[in-house]
């Protein structure tokens, strides 16, 4: 069979496909000139509503209406824009095999593609319960949380859900988000993880407090060191109790899982290097095969601030990442070099009335500044992290766009302080000194 020629070709429609797509547009592209091939059924959308407004009781987001890049407060992508442009968007198609040498793919369709400049937008995957052999984990009842497939099966168990409690396994980014949906939809949450504090990989148990508190206060139980060892269910197969490894169990029909990602890296993996987990890439996200580069949650980059190298599993980095990676192939057409990617990290959550921004390395001592209580439960507060006299990371709850780009400032200058005094007496006022 004759391969399918394309100039350019994005494996991956998620949030960098889409934004790949918009940033090709804006550097002119010919119709005919690039494929999109994608697994969902929907044209690249903003990852981030599915675990927030996506599962509200009240006027929940649905498509289109968060079609990339309205993320960004971009022109919102509808499949119409694609067909406008001259973009082909092949949906529902897998690519399930890749030959670097004569730089074709192939998909389930058993269709042949064969490119100039490939980009992989892939992303990741959930880590499932199954993989780790916890018995009872291919119960009935029993979520995880990745595409819009996904939510709508956690929004058919909510509406189906009468008056059980759940369990959120997992203390991160999906266990934060899901409690507090779950609870929104009046379901009694039950949250279990097996560190001493939520959200370990940035909190610390002060900053943790806080939210373990306001989540409390929700109504939230939470159950802290502790992990799920297994699942009984009942004659239908649907998950009826959850027990834990500290000898205690909970009632339960309804259980979503968030215990972390992996980076989908089938079906280049073997093809291109790897680093820490993910397809090695230079500044321009090239990756080891100079027709091919990687974007995303699947990129392990040179961190130029920190002068390592980091795989990112946030929507800011898929955004901008592909975003490098189109502006450095188009360079590269004409013979010019694109300037290094140089990213500041940035991490935001937003659950019940919270919301907080994070910039920077969160690295050394932390440095914890205002009104840290239970009691004030929408107070605005937040955290530096100094190294070697050097503030690395800046923490922000509540915080205004404008509040927001000042903590973004202090991470990306470092400024150097003398004493901690400063920052936990200066708070919010540190940031607009610099
Ligand atoms: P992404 O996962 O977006 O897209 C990859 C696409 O490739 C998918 O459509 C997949 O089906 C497709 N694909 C994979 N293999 C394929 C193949 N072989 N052939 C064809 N298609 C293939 N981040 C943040 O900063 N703030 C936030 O609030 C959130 N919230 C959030 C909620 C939820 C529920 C999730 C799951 C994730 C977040 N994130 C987040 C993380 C953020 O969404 C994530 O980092 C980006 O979506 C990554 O973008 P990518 O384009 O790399 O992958
Ligand atoms: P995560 O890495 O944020 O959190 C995983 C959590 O799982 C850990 O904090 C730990 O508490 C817990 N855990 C690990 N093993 C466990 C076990 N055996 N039993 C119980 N708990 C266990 O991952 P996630 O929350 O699953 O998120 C998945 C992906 O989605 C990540 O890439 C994340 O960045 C992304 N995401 C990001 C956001 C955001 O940025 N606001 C929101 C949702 C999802």
């Amino acid at each position: 069979m004759a391969a399918i020629l394309r100039k350019y070709i994005v494996v991956g429609g998620g949030v960098a496909g889409g934004y790949a797509a918009r940033e090709f547009v804006k550097l002119g592209l010919q119709p005919g000139e690039l494929t999109i091939f994608s697994k969902e059924a929907a044209a690249p959308y903003e990852r981030p509503a599915l675990s927030k407004a996506y599962l509200f009781p009240d006027a929940p987001a649905r498509l289109p209406g968060f079609h990339v890049c309205v993320g960004s407060g971009g022109e919102k992508q509808l499949p119409d824009w694609y067909a406008e442009k001259g973009i082909e968007l092949k949906l529902e198609t897998e690519i399930v095999k890749a030959d670097v040498e004569n730089k074709t793919l192939t998909t389930n369709k058993g269709d042949i593609y064969e490119y100039g400049t490939l980009i992989l937008a892939t992303g990741s995957t959930f880590l499932n319960l199954a993989d780790f052999k916890t018995p009872g984990a291919d119960a009935k009842g029993i979520y995880y949380l990745r595409d819009i497939g996904d939510a709508d099966k956690i929004v058919e168990a909510i509406k189906a859900s009468k008056g059980d409690e759940a369990v959120v396994v997992g203390g991160g980014y999906i266990g934060l988000e899901l409690a507090a949906c779950l609870t929104m939809n009046k379901i009694k949450v039950n949250m279990v993880f097996p560190e001493p504090c939520l959200m370990p990989r940035l909190f610390t148990p002060e900053l943790a407090s806080f939210y373990e508190r306001y989540y409390e206060g929700k109504g939230v139980n939470i159950i802290k060191g502790t992990t799920v060892t297994a699942f009984e269910k009942d004659d239908n197969g649907h998950v009826s109790k959850v027990l834990l490894k500290n000898g205690s169990s909970v009632n339960s029909t309804f259980v979503v899982v968030g215990v972390g990602a992996r980076p989908l890296l089938a079906p280049l993996k073997g093809l291109i290097e790897e680093e820490k987990g993910g397809f090695k890439v230079d500044a321009s996200f090239k990756t080891s095969n100079p027709n091919v580069y990687a974007v995303g949650d699947i990129a392990t980059f040179p961190m130029k601030m920190y002068g390592d190298s980091r795989r990112v599993e946030h929507v800011d980095h898929a955004r901008k990442s592909a975003m490098q990676a189109v502006q450095a192939i188009k360079a590269a057409e004409k013979g010019e070099v694109v300037d290094e990617y140089d990213y500041l990290p940035f991490f935001y959550s937003r659950s019940f009335n919270l919301s907080w921004q994070f910039y920077g390395d969160n690295v050394g001592e932390t440095v914890l500044w205002g009104r840290n209580g239970a009691a004030a439960s929408e107070s605005k507060f937040g955290a530096y992290w100094v190294k070697d006299n050097k503030v690395m990371g800046a923490f922000l709850e509540g915080g205004s766009p404008d509040e927001n780009k000042l903590i973004a400032k202090v991470a990306r200058e470092q400024p150097t302080v003398n004493s901690t005094d400063e920052l936990v007496s200066g708070g919010l006022g540190f940031a607009s000194k610099i």
